[in-house]
Protein backbone atom coordinates (compact mmCIF):
# COMPACT_ATOMS: atom_id res chain seq x y z
CA UNK A 1 0.00 0.00 0.00
CA UNK A 2 1.34 3.71 -1.02
CA UNK A 3 0.29 6.63 0.35
CA UNK A 4 1.24 10.30 -0.50
CA UNK A 5 0.47 12.29 2.30
CA UNK A 6 -0.33 15.78 1.53
CA UNK A 7 -0.16 18.99 4.10
CA UNK A 8 1.11 22.17 5.06
CA UNK A 9 3.78 20.89 7.77
CA UNK A 10 5.52 18.36 8.96
CA UNK A 11 7.86 18.25 11.75
CA UNK A 12 10.63 18.62 12.23
CA UNK A 13 11.61 21.01 9.25
CA UNK A 14 8.33 23.35 10.04
CA UNK A 15 5.57 23.10 12.36
CA UNK A 16 3.07 25.47 13.70
CA UNK A 17 0.98 23.51 15.61
CA UNK A 18 -0.42 19.81 16.23
CA UNK A 19 -0.46 19.40 12.25
CA UNK A 20 2.99 19.12 11.87
CA UNK A 21 3.29 16.84 14.90
CA UNK A 22 1.10 14.40 13.26
CA UNK A 23 2.12 14.45 9.61
CA UNK A 24 5.67 14.03 10.61
CA UNK A 25 4.83 11.14 12.95
CA UNK A 26 2.40 8.90 10.47
CA UNK A 27 5.00 7.78 8.19
CA UNK A 28 6.60 5.40 11.06
CA UNK A 29 3.18 4.80 12.38
CA UNK A 30 1.88 3.57 9.05
CA UNK A 31 5.13 2.24 8.49
CA UNK A 32 4.38 -0.79 11.33
CA UNK A 33 1.17 -1.19 9.42
CA UNK A 34 3.09 -2.25 5.67
CA UNK A 35 2.12 1.00 4.36
CA UNK A 36 4.56 2.88 2.86
CA UNK A 37 3.91 7.00 3.18
CA UNK A 38 5.20 9.66 0.83
CA UNK A 39 5.36 13.46 2.11
CA UNK A 40 4.60 16.14 0.46
CA UNK A 41 5.32 19.35 1.63
CA UNK A 42 5.32 22.92 0.03
CA UNK A 43 9.39 23.96 -0.50
CA UNK A 44 9.44 26.90 2.44
CA UNK A 45 12.73 28.64 3.36
CA UNK A 46 13.11 26.53 6.17
CA UNK A 47 13.32 23.43 3.79
CA UNK A 48 16.13 24.48 1.66
CA UNK A 49 18.96 22.21 3.29
CA UNK A 50 16.38 19.55 2.63
CA UNK A 51 15.96 20.44 -0.86
CA UNK A 52 19.18 21.26 -1.47
CA UNK A 53 20.54 17.69 -0.36
CA UNK A 54 17.74 16.58 -2.65
CA UNK A 55 17.19 15.96 -6.53
CA UNK A 56 14.46 17.48 -8.75
CA UNK A 57 12.42 14.70 -10.62
CA UNK A 58 9.71 16.49 -12.21
CA UNK A 59 9.05 20.06 -13.91
CA UNK A 60 6.08 22.17 -14.00
CA UNK A 61 6.59 24.84 -16.90
CA UNK A 62 3.25 26.98 -15.48
CA UNK A 63 1.77 25.80 -12.22
CA UNK A 64 -0.41 28.71 -11.66
CA UNK A 65 1.36 30.86 -13.68
CA UNK A 66 5.23 30.63 -11.93
CA UNK A 67 7.29 27.64 -12.84
CA UNK A 68 7.86 24.58 -10.48
CA UNK A 69 10.00 21.30 -9.77
CA UNK A 70 9.54 18.52 -7.61
CA UNK A 71 12.06 17.83 -4.95
CA UNK A 72 12.73 14.20 -4.02
CA UNK A 73 14.01 14.08 -0.91
CA UNK A 74 13.62 12.05 2.73
CA UNK A 75 12.06 12.92 6.18
CA UNK A 76 13.94 10.81 9.06
CA UNK A 77 14.33 7.64 6.58
CA UNK A 78 10.63 8.39 5.09
CA UNK A 79 9.99 9.58 2.00
CA UNK A 80 9.75 13.24 1.08
CA UNK A 81 8.30 14.85 -1.75
CA UNK A 82 9.06 18.59 -1.97
CA UNK A 83 7.29 21.52 -3.98
CA UNK A 84 9.78 23.78 -4.97
CA UNK A 85 8.32 26.76 -6.61
CA UNK A 86 10.17 30.03 -5.32
CA UNK A 87 7.43 32.81 -6.30
CA UNK A 88 4.70 30.71 -3.86
CA UNK A 89 6.83 29.63 -1.38
CA UNK A 90 10.24 30.82 -1.02
CA UNK A 91 9.46 34.26 1.87
CA UNK A 92 10.19 35.21 4.97
CA UNK A 93 7.23 34.75 7.21
CA UNK A 94 5.55 31.69 8.11
CA UNK A 95 3.69 29.12 6.49
CA UNK A 96 0.56 31.62 5.61
CA UNK A 97 1.82 34.69 6.32
CA UNK A 98 4.39 37.64 6.94
CA UNK A 99 5.90 38.10 9.88
CA UNK A 100 2.90 40.23 11.58
CA UNK A 101 0.85 37.01 11.05
CA UNK A 102 -1.17 38.88 8.07
CA UNK A 103 -1.86 35.87 5.51
CA UNK A 104 -0.52 36.08 2.25
CA UNK A 105 -2.91 37.17 -0.36
CA UNK A 106 -2.41 34.60 -3.00
CA UNK A 107 -2.89 31.76 -0.29
CA UNK A 108 -5.58 30.58 -2.70
CA UNK A 109 -2.80 30.17 -5.55
CA UNK A 110 -0.12 28.85 -2.91
CA UNK A 111 -2.04 25.71 -1.65
CA UNK A 112 -4.07 25.41 -5.47
CA UNK A 113 -0.54 24.69 -6.29
CA UNK A 114 0.33 22.47 -3.69
CA UNK A 115 -3.00 20.30 -4.23
CA UNK A 116 -2.89 20.33 -8.37
CA UNK A 117 0.52 19.36 -7.70
CA UNK A 118 -0.54 16.72 -5.62
CA UNK A 119 -3.38 15.31 -8.22
CA UNK A 120 -1.01 15.53 -10.84
CA UNK A 121 1.69 12.96 -8.97
CA UNK A 122 -1.17 10.90 -7.85
CA UNK A 123 -2.04 10.47 -11.92
CA UNK A 124 1.44 9.32 -12.47
CA UNK A 125 2.72 12.49 -13.86
CA UNK A 126 5.90 11.24 -11.91
CA UNK A 127 7.99 8.73 -13.58
CA UNK A 128 8.28 5.74 -10.87
CA UNK A 129 5.96 7.46 -8.28
CA UNK A 130 2.80 5.61 -8.07
CA UNK A 131 0.54 5.64 -5.22
CA UNK A 132 -2.74 3.47 -4.39
CA UNK A 133 -3.96 6.42 -1.70
CA UNK A 134 -3.79 10.71 -1.91
CA UNK A 135 -4.19 11.40 2.33
CA UNK A 136 -4.93 15.83 2.13
CA UNK A 137 -4.36 17.17 5.61
CA UNK A 138 -6.29 20.03 6.39
CA UNK A 139 -7.73 23.02 3.78
CA UNK A 140 -4.32 23.31 2.44
CA UNK A 141 -4.97 20.32 0.59
CA UNK A 142 -8.39 20.25 0.43
CA UNK A 143 -8.24 21.09 -3.00
CA UNK A 144 -6.60 17.76 -3.58
CA UNK A 145 -8.87 15.65 -3.43
CA UNK A 146 -11.10 17.67 -5.89
CA UNK A 147 -8.40 17.76 -8.86
CA UNK A 148 -7.77 13.59 -8.14
CA UNK A 149 -11.51 13.99 -9.29
CA UNK A 150 -11.49 16.16 -11.98
CA UNK A 151 -8.21 14.55 -13.45
CA UNK A 152 -9.82 11.26 -13.13
CA UNK A 153 -6.45 10.20 -11.11
CA UNK A 154 -6.40 6.53 -10.44
CA UNK A 155 -6.46 6.72 -6.60
CA UNK A 156 -8.52 6.91 -3.57
CA UNK A 157 -8.95 9.71 -1.40
CA UNK A 158 -9.20 10.65 2.63
CA UNK A 159 -9.49 14.10 3.90
CA UNK A 160 -8.41 14.31 7.48
CA UNK A 161 -9.73 17.38 9.20
CA UNK A 162 -6.85 18.22 12.02
CA UNK A 163 -9.91 21.51 12.25
CA UNK A 164 -12.70 22.13 10.94
CA UNK A 165 -12.39 26.30 12.03
CA UNK A 166 -9.87 26.49 9.35
CA UNK A 167 -11.19 26.20 6.06
CA UNK A 168 -9.95 27.86 3.45
CA UNK A 169 -12.31 30.58 2.16
CA UNK A 170 -11.57 32.91 -0.38
CA UNK A 171 -13.68 34.33 -2.86
CA UNK A 172 -15.80 33.25 -5.84
CA UNK A 173 -14.52 34.94 -8.50
CA UNK A 174 -11.22 32.87 -7.82
CA UNK A 175 -13.18 29.88 -9.03
CA UNK A 176 -11.73 30.13 -13.42
CA UNK A 177 -8.19 30.53 -12.17
CA UNK A 178 -8.76 27.30 -10.04
CA UNK A 179 -8.66 25.22 -13.50
CA UNK A 180 -11.34 22.68 -12.06
CA UNK A 181 -14.27 21.92 -14.02
CA UNK A 182 -17.46 24.17 -14.11
CA UNK A 183 -19.68 22.07 -12.44
CA UNK A 184 -17.40 22.28 -9.22
CA UNK A 185 -18.60 25.95 -8.89
CA UNK A 186 -21.65 24.90 -7.16
CA UNK A 187 -22.72 23.46 -4.09
CA UNK A 188 -21.48 20.13 -5.02
CA UNK A 189 -18.44 21.31 -5.65
CA UNK A 190 -16.23 23.89 -4.19
CA UNK A 191 -19.10 26.40 -2.99
CA UNK A 192 -19.41 27.85 0.00
CA UNK A 193 -22.00 30.19 0.66
CA UNK A 194 -21.63 32.08 -2.21
CA UNK A 195 -17.78 31.66 -1.76
CA UNK A 196 -14.93 28.93 -1.89
CA UNK A 197 -14.15 26.95 0.50
CA UNK A 198 -10.85 24.28 -0.01
CA UNK A 199 -11.88 22.52 3.04
CA UNK A 200 -15.68 21.51 1.81
CA UNK A 201 -14.12 21.17 -1.52
CA UNK A 202 -12.07 18.00 0.29
CA UNK A 203 -15.13 16.58 2.36
CA UNK A 204 -16.97 16.60 -0.73
CA UNK A 205 -14.91 15.40 -3.29
CA UNK A 206 -12.87 12.72 -0.54
CA UNK A 207 -14.14 8.69 -0.24
CA UNK A 208 -13.63 8.54 2.83
CA UNK A 209 -13.49 11.94 5.56
CA UNK A 210 -11.55 11.25 8.83
CA UNK A 211 -11.28 13.66 11.94
CA UNK A 212 -8.53 13.35 14.48
CA UNK A 213 -10.80 11.34 17.91
CA UNK A 214 -13.74 10.00 18.01
CA UNK A 215 -15.68 12.75 19.73
CA UNK A 216 -14.63 15.11 17.17
CA UNK A 217 -16.40 13.32 15.05
CA UNK A 218 -19.47 13.27 16.29
CA UNK A 219 -19.37 16.80 17.31
CA UNK A 220 -18.63 18.12 13.97
CA UNK A 221 -22.09 16.94 13.02
CA UNK A 222 -23.72 19.59 15.23
CA UNK A 223 -24.03 23.26 14.42
CA UNK A 224 -21.98 24.35 17.82
CA UNK A 225 -18.81 22.60 16.47
CA UNK A 226 -19.34 22.12 12.61
CA UNK A 227 -18.67 26.08 11.61
CA UNK A 228 -21.13 25.42 8.80
CA UNK A 229 -20.05 22.29 7.38
CA UNK A 230 -22.37 20.08 9.78
CA UNK A 231 -24.62 19.27 7.13
CA UNK A 232 -21.89 18.46 4.58
CA UNK A 233 -20.22 16.13 7.27
CA UNK A 234 -23.96 14.45 8.49
CA UNK A 235 -24.68 14.08 5.08
CA UNK A 236 -21.40 12.48 4.57
CA UNK A 237 -21.70 10.20 7.88
CA UNK A 238 -21.15 6.87 6.45
CA UNK A 239 -17.65 8.14 5.28
CA UNK A 240 -16.53 9.69 8.49
CA UNK A 241 -14.17 7.88 11.41
CA UNK A 242 -12.47 9.40 14.06
CA UNK A 243 -8.94 8.48 14.55
CA UNK A 244 -7.37 9.66 17.78
CA UNK A 245 -3.36 10.94 17.20
CA UNK A 246 -0.57 8.95 18.36
CA UNK A 247 2.43 10.03 20.44
CA UNK A 248 5.96 10.03 18.62
CA UNK A 249 8.37 8.30 20.82
CA UNK A 250 11.46 9.06 19.39
CA UNK A 251 10.28 12.61 20.03
CA UNK A 252 8.35 12.72 23.06
CA UNK A 253 9.65 9.98 25.73
CA UNK A 254 10.72 11.83 29.35
CA UNK A 255 13.41 8.79 29.86
CA UNK A 256 15.29 10.03 26.56
CA UNK A 257 14.76 13.79 26.50
CA UNK A 258 17.84 15.85 25.72
CA UNK A 259 15.92 18.76 26.65
CA UNK A 260 15.65 17.97 30.19
CA UNK A 261 18.20 18.44 32.86
CA UNK A 262 17.28 15.06 34.34
CA UNK A 263 15.79 12.40 32.41
CA UNK A 264 12.36 9.78 33.91
CA UNK A 265 10.60 7.33 33.90
CA UNK A 266 7.29 6.47 35.89
CA UNK A 267 9.82 4.61 38.21
CA UNK A 268 12.44 7.66 39.00
CA UNK A 269 9.47 10.09 39.11
CA UNK A 270 11.59 11.97 42.09
CA UNK A 271 14.34 12.69 39.38
CA UNK A 272 11.30 15.44 37.96
CA UNK A 273 12.05 17.47 41.11
CA UNK A 274 15.30 18.58 38.64
CA UNK A 275 13.41 19.50 36.13
CA UNK A 276 10.81 21.47 38.59
CA UNK A 277 14.05 23.51 39.72
CA UNK A 278 14.48 24.02 35.86
CA UNK A 279 11.08 25.64 35.38
CA UNK A 280 11.22 27.85 38.62
CA UNK A 281 14.50 29.22 36.71
CA UNK A 282 13.70 30.12 33.60
CA UNK A 283 10.20 31.15 35.09
CA UNK A 284 11.26 33.38 37.84
CA UNK A 285 8.97 31.21 39.76
CA UNK A 286 9.40 31.19 44.00
CA UNK A 287 9.77 27.80 45.41
CA UNK A 288 6.71 26.82 46.95
CA UNK A 289 4.54 23.70 48.04
CA UNK A 290 1.60 23.89 45.77
CA UNK A 291 1.22 22.72 42.47
CA UNK A 292 3.06 24.48 39.13
CA UNK A 293 0.38 24.68 36.32
CA UNK A 294 1.84 24.97 32.67
CA UNK A 295 0.19 26.19 29.71
CA UNK A 296 1.97 25.74 26.27
CA UNK A 297 -0.43 27.07 23.64
CA UNK A 298 -1.55 28.94 21.21
CA UNK A 299 -3.10 31.84 23.05
CA UNK A 300 -6.71 32.10 21.47
CA UNK A 301 -10.50 31.71 22.04
CA UNK A 302 -10.84 28.33 20.71
CA UNK A 303 -8.32 27.55 23.70
CA UNK A 304 -9.90 29.24 26.47
CA UNK A 305 -7.23 31.46 27.26
CA UNK A 306 -9.50 34.15 27.59
CA UNK A 307 -11.48 32.57 30.57
CA UNK A 308 -7.76 31.16 32.10
CA UNK A 309 -6.89 34.82 31.45
CA UNK A 310 -10.01 35.93 33.85
CA UNK A 311 -9.01 33.56 37.17
CA UNK A 312 -5.24 34.43 37.32
CA UNK A 313 -5.97 36.38 40.27
CA UNK A 314 -7.58 33.45 42.10
CA UNK A 315 -5.13 30.38 40.99
CA UNK A 316 -2.47 32.45 43.02
CA UNK A 317 -4.98 32.83 45.69
CA UNK A 318 -5.81 29.32 46.22
CA UNK A 319 -2.07 28.10 45.96
CA UNK A 320 -1.40 27.61 42.05
CA UNK A 321 1.86 29.10 40.17
CA UNK A 322 2.10 29.26 36.85
CA UNK A 323 4.47 29.25 33.90
CA UNK A 324 2.58 29.72 30.54
CA UNK A 325 4.64 29.61 27.04
CA UNK A 326 2.90 30.58 23.96
CA UNK A 327 1.80 33.35 21.36
CA UNK A 328 -1.17 34.52 19.57
CA UNK A 329 -3.96 36.55 19.93
CA UNK A 330 -2.62 40.42 21.38
CA UNK A 331 -4.78 40.83 23.84
CA UNK A 332 -4.86 37.66 25.69
CA UNK A 333 -0.45 38.10 25.30
CA UNK A 334 -0.46 41.19 27.29
CA UNK A 335 -3.05 39.68 29.58
CA UNK A 336 -1.39 37.40 30.77
CA UNK A 337 1.86 39.61 30.72
CA UNK A 338 -0.10 41.75 33.09
CA UNK A 339 -1.11 38.63 35.26
CA UNK A 340 3.00 37.74 35.75
CA UNK A 341 3.58 41.76 36.68
CA UNK A 342 0.87 41.39 39.34
CA UNK A 343 2.21 38.07 41.17
CA UNK A 344 5.84 38.43 40.50
CA UNK A 345 7.34 34.99 41.44
CA UNK A 346 3.99 33.50 41.39
CA UNK A 347 2.95 34.04 37.65
CA UNK A 348 5.81 33.15 34.45
CA UNK A 349 5.30 34.27 30.96
CA UNK A 350 7.19 33.57 28.01
CA UNK A 351 5.31 34.64 24.60
CA UNK A 352 7.06 32.72 22.00
CA UNK A 353 7.27 29.84 19.98
CA UNK A 354 10.10 27.10 22.39
CA UNK A 355 10.35 23.59 21.20
CA UNK A 356 12.81 23.03 23.76
CA UNK A 357 10.96 25.05 26.49
CA UNK A 358 7.46 22.84 25.78
CA UNK A 359 9.21 19.86 26.61
CA UNK A 360 11.16 20.88 29.53
CA UNK A 361 7.54 22.49 30.87
CA UNK A 362 5.79 18.85 30.32
CA UNK A 363 8.89 17.29 32.33
CA UNK A 364 8.74 19.86 35.06
CA UNK A 365 5.75 21.37 35.47
CA UNK A 366 3.03 19.59 37.76
CA UNK A 367 -0.32 20.22 35.75
CA UNK A 368 -1.11 21.31 32.06
CA UNK A 369 -4.22 23.31 31.74
CA UNK A 370 -5.83 22.65 28.58
CA UNK A 371 -9.57 24.70 29.05
CA UNK A 372 -10.31 24.13 25.27
CA UNK A 373 -13.64 25.86 23.92
CA UNK A 374 -13.28 22.60 20.91
CA UNK A 375 -10.16 20.48 20.59
CA UNK A 376 -10.41 17.79 17.07
CA UNK A 377 -7.92 15.93 19.21
CA UNK A 378 -4.67 17.55 21.41
CA UNK A 379 -1.31 16.67 21.41
CA UNK A 380 -0.67 18.76 24.81
CA UNK A 381 -2.89 16.87 27.12
CA UNK A 382 -1.17 13.81 25.65
CA UNK A 383 2.70 14.48 25.86
CA UNK A 384 1.26 15.79 29.45
CA UNK A 385 0.43 12.29 30.12
CA UNK A 386 3.46 11.07 28.95
CA UNK A 387 5.53 13.04 31.19
CA UNK A 388 3.49 12.97 34.40
CA UNK A 389 2.20 16.57 33.91
CA UNK A 390 -1.15 15.79 35.20
CA UNK A 391 -3.45 17.07 32.31
CA UNK A 392 -6.67 19.70 33.53
CA UNK A 393 -8.75 19.64 30.54
CA UNK A 394 -12.25 20.54 29.31
CA UNK A 395 -14.63 17.47 28.22
CA UNK A 396 -14.25 17.73 25.04
CA UNK A 397 -13.41 16.51 21.60
CA UNK A 398 -9.64 14.60 21.88
CA UNK A 399 -9.31 15.77 24.95
CA UNK A 400 -12.60 14.28 26.58
CA UNK A 401 -11.16 10.78 24.84
CA UNK A 402 -7.96 10.57 26.32
CA UNK A 403 -7.88 12.22 29.77
CA UNK A 404 -9.91 10.29 32.28
CA UNK A 405 -10.85 12.53 35.31
CA UNK A 406 -10.09 11.64 39.09
CA UNK A 407 -13.49 11.03 40.50
CA UNK A 408 -13.72 8.68 43.02
CA UNK A 409 -14.58 5.68 41.19
CA UNK A 410 -11.74 6.36 38.43
CA UNK A 411 -9.52 6.62 41.77
CA UNK A 412 -10.59 3.36 43.11
CA UNK A 413 -10.16 1.32 40.35
CA UNK A 414 -6.47 2.92 39.56
CA UNK A 415 -7.79 4.33 36.00
CA UNK A 416 -7.66 8.16 36.53
CA UNK A 417 -5.38 10.47 34.73
CA UNK A 418 -6.32 14.36 35.10
CA UNK A 419 -9.17 16.15 35.52
CA UNK A 420 -11.64 16.90 33.59
CA UNK A 421 -14.47 19.46 33.82
CA UNK A 422 -17.60 20.02 32.04
CA UNK A 423 -17.80 23.57 30.25
CA UNK A 424 -15.04 26.27 29.81
CA UNK A 425 -16.47 29.10 32.36
CA UNK A 426 -14.93 31.12 34.86
CA UNK A 427 -16.42 28.61 37.93
CA UNK A 428 -15.92 25.69 36.01
CA UNK A 429 -12.14 25.75 35.55
CA UNK A 430 -11.45 26.72 39.00
CA UNK A 431 -13.18 24.64 40.46
CA UNK A 432 -10.97 21.98 38.46
CA UNK A 433 -7.76 23.91 39.69
CA UNK A 434 -8.55 23.78 43.48
CA UNK A 435 -9.29 19.97 42.39
CA UNK A 436 -6.16 19.45 41.17
CA UNK A 437 -4.69 21.69 44.30
CA UNK A 438 -5.84 19.91 46.52
CA UNK A 439 -5.00 15.88 45.26
CA UNK A 440 -1.57 17.65 44.73
CA UNK A 441 -1.25 17.91 47.77
CA UNK A 442 -2.07 14.58 48.11
CA UNK A 443 1.17 12.80 47.27
CA UNK A 444 0.40 9.38 46.99
CA UNK A 445 -2.80 10.06 45.17
CA UNK A 446 -0.78 12.40 42.68
CA UNK A 447 1.69 9.82 42.20
CA UNK A 448 -0.90 7.44 41.04
CA UNK A 449 -2.52 9.97 38.63
CA UNK A 450 0.80 10.50 36.95
CA UNK A 451 1.57 7.05 36.91
CA UNK A 452 -1.94 6.17 35.47
CA UNK A 453 -0.83 8.78 32.88
CA UNK A 454 2.71 7.34 32.09
CA UNK A 455 1.98 4.24 31.79
CA UNK A 456 -1.18 4.33 29.54
CA UNK A 457 -0.90 3.43 25.69
CA UNK A 458 -0.75 6.82 23.67
CA UNK A 459 1.34 4.91 20.98
CA UNK A 460 0.70 5.08 17.22
CA UNK A 461 -0.09 1.53 17.29
CA UNK A 462 -4.02 1.42 17.03
CA UNK A 463 -4.30 4.84 15.18
CA UNK A 464 -1.65 3.35 12.81
CA UNK A 465 -4.08 0.17 12.37
CA UNK A 466 -7.13 1.84 11.72
CA UNK A 467 -6.11 4.40 8.90
CA UNK A 468 -4.13 1.26 7.57
CA UNK A 469 -7.38 -0.49 7.73
CA UNK A 470 -9.20 2.46 6.01
CA UNK A 471 -6.87 2.30 3.19
CA UNK A 472 -7.22 -1.50 2.48
CA UNK A 473 -10.78 -0.54 3.06
CA UNK A 474 -11.11 1.73 0.46
CA UNK A 475 -8.78 -0.54 -1.89
CA UNK A 476 -11.53 -3.12 -1.67
CA UNK A 477 -14.67 -2.41 -0.72
CA UNK A 478 -16.41 -4.87 0.92
P1 LIG B 1 -3.10 22.97 17.99
O1 LIG B 1 -2.54 22.24 16.84
O2 LIG B 1 -4.57 23.19 17.90
O3 LIG B 1 -2.38 24.24 18.29
P2 LIG B 1 -2.24 20.66 19.57
O4 LIG B 1 -2.35 20.39 21.03
O5 LIG B 1 -2.71 19.59 18.65
O6 LIG B 1 -2.95 22.05 19.30
O7 LIG B 1 -0.71 20.86 19.17
C1 LIG B 1 0.03 21.96 19.55
C2 LIG B 1 1.49 21.64 19.29
O8 LIG B 1 2.22 22.85 19.25
C3 LIG B 1 2.12 20.81 20.39
O9 LIG B 1 3.20 20.08 19.85
C4 LIG B 1 2.61 21.89 21.35
O10 LIG B 1 3.64 21.43 22.19
C5 LIG B 1 3.10 22.92 20.37
N1 LIG B 1 3.10 24.30 20.86
C6 LIG B 1 2.03 25.13 20.99
N2 LIG B 1 2.43 26.35 21.39
C7 LIG B 1 3.78 26.29 21.52
C8 LIG B 1 4.80 27.23 21.89
N3 LIG B 1 4.49 28.47 22.20
N4 LIG B 1 6.07 26.80 21.91
C9 LIG B 1 6.39 25.53 21.59
N5 LIG B 1 5.48 24.61 21.23
C10 LIG B 1 4.21 24.98 21.18
C1 LIG C 1 -5.36 20.74 15.04
C2 LIG C 1 -6.24 20.68 16.28
C3 LIG C 1 -5.67 19.84 17.39
C4 LIG C 1 -5.07 18.55 16.86
C5 LIG C 1 -4.08 18.84 15.75
C6 LIG C 1 -3.45 17.58 15.16
O1 LIG C 1 -4.38 21.73 15.16
O2 LIG C 1 -6.56 21.96 16.75
O3 LIG C 1 -6.68 19.54 18.34
O4 LIG C 1 -4.42 17.85 17.90
O5 LIG C 1 -4.72 19.51 14.71
O6 LIG C 1 -4.43 16.68 14.66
Amino acid sequence: MRVLSVASEAYPLIKTGGLADVVGALPAALADQDVATTTLLPGYPALAPTMAAGCAIHEWPDLFGTEARLIEAGLDGHPLLILDAPALFDRDGGPYGDATGRDWDDNWRRFAALARAAADIADGAVKGHRFDILHAHDWQAGLAPAYVRALGAPVKTVMTVHNIAFQGRFDLSLFPALGLPDWMASIHGVEYYDGISYLKAGLQAADAITTVSPTYAREIRDPAFGMGLEGLIASRAADVSGIVNGIDPAVWNPATDAALPAPYTADTLADRAANRAAVDDRFGLAPGDGPIFTVVSRLTWQKGMDVLAAILDDLVAAGGRLALLGSGDRPLEAAFLAAADRHPGRIGVRIGYDENLSHLLQGGADAILIPSRFEPCGLTQLYGLAYGCVPVVARTGGLADTVVDANEAALAAGVATGIVHDGVTPDALLHAIRRAIALHAQPDAWKRLQTNGMNADFSWRESGRRYARLYHDLMEPA
